[in-house]
């Protein structure tokens, strides 16, 4: 299982809907090459997304850097291959600039699970509090916090925040719970989770850690606590990539989306990265999100200019304050 390869998390949609609708003797790499210098776009990809895409992308990384990224583009066109939320970042940074992914659908549960109108209700309940969102969250619920962070900058936003008034963090409560653990901060947390990351198991992971005792287990903060007491290293998926290439050990339990494995076996092909299962039968964990997107689907996406991500502009502009304020605080 160790070492899957492209093969082993690749999807091939040569019978999908999308494949229908494309000419089959179109060589689709090249395609989106050339369609992407004809429309001056840059294409921002997600660690989690198909290998075949990230491999496309002029910039690949964890979503403070893609909010990053996008903040400072200059192309006419950003083609956003991740979920949702991370394009709407991109568009708010970027109001004049057309933003495009490849499917609408592709969400995210933990944004999904925090609705903007229970979200206000739990507010209320705390008044005074100075609200940090995650930046998977809707922009409406952007809208209604102080500042943005994500899993790589969340230990340094909460150290910011206020030291006279309590902190609300929403919506994911295992991120919450570690960076207070890491900050000392106390936070009122919002129960969300990822349906992702909440199902690694811990009885697997410990069976695997048996089997490979020299491998070092790296997981990501939306884990659950108890996955995360057996990480040597916790962070966002750019943090468990340098990690996994600075640390002198050669194998590795990653306990995050798989799609990092890409990059991994890329940049240190002669280590070992075993993924570690979900508690669903599964050898390894997908979010069903995130490979909602295909390169069919980023093809027809650029040729045909849709779906484009449109905005309401007041709703734009409350969320983009919280979020200018997320990379003030990060650089
Ligand atoms: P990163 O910010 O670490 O890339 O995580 C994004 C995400 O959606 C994790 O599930
Ligand atoms: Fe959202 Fe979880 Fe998918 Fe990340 S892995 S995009 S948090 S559902």
């Amino acid at each position: 299982m160790a070492n899957p390869g492209r093969g082993g998390y690749k999807h091939h949609m040569a019978n999908s809907p999308a494949a229908a609708r494309i000419d089959p003797s179109l060589d689709l790499e090249r395609e989106i090459l050339r369609l992407k210098q004809d429309m001056n776009a840059v294409i921002l990809a997600h660690y989690y997304q198909e290998g075949e895409i990230q491999d496309l992308a002029d910039f690949v990384g964890d979503s403070l850097a893609l909010a990053q990224q996008a903040a400072k583009t200059t192309a006419d066109v950003i083609v956003f291959c991740g979920v949702h939320f991370m394009a709407e970042t991109a568009k708010i940074l970027n109001p004049e600039r057309q933003v495009l992914l490849p499917d609408l659908h592709a969400g995210c549960s933990l944004s999904d699970r925090c609705p903007a109108p229970a979200f206000r209700a739990f507010k209320e309940k705390h008044p005074g509090a100075f609200v940090i969102s995650y930046v998977n969250s809707s922009a409406e619920v952007k809208a209604e916090s102080d500042v943005i962070c994500t899993s790589s900058n969340a230990t340094k936003i909460v150290e910011r925040a206020p030291k006279d008034r309590p902190i609300i963090f929403g919506p994911d409560q295992h991120l919450g719970r570690w960076v207070a653990k890491k900050t000392g901060r106390e936070m009122i947390l919002w129960p969300g989770s990822c349906m992702v990351h909440e199902i690694f198991s811990e009885k697997k992971l410990v069976q695997l850690m048996t089997e490979y005792p020299e491998a070092e287990v790296v997981a990501h903060p939306e884990c659950e606590e108890r996955v995360l007491a057996h990480a040597h290293y916790v962070g966002s998926t750019k943090g468990i990539l340098d990690y996994v290439l600075r640390s002198p050990k050669r194998s590795f339990i990653v306990v995050t989306e798989v799609g990092i494995l890409h990059q991994m076996q890329k940049a240190a092909p002669q280590k070992t990265f075993i993924p570690a299962p979900p508690d669903n039968g599964c050898a390894c964990n997908e979010c069903p999100f995130m490979k909602l997107n295909t390169l069919e689907k980023l093809y027809l996406c650029m040729r045909d200019r849709t779906p484009e991500l449109k905005m309401d502009p007041a709703l734009r502009e409350a969320a983009r304050r919280p979020l200018e304020r997320m990379l003030e605080w990060s650089a």
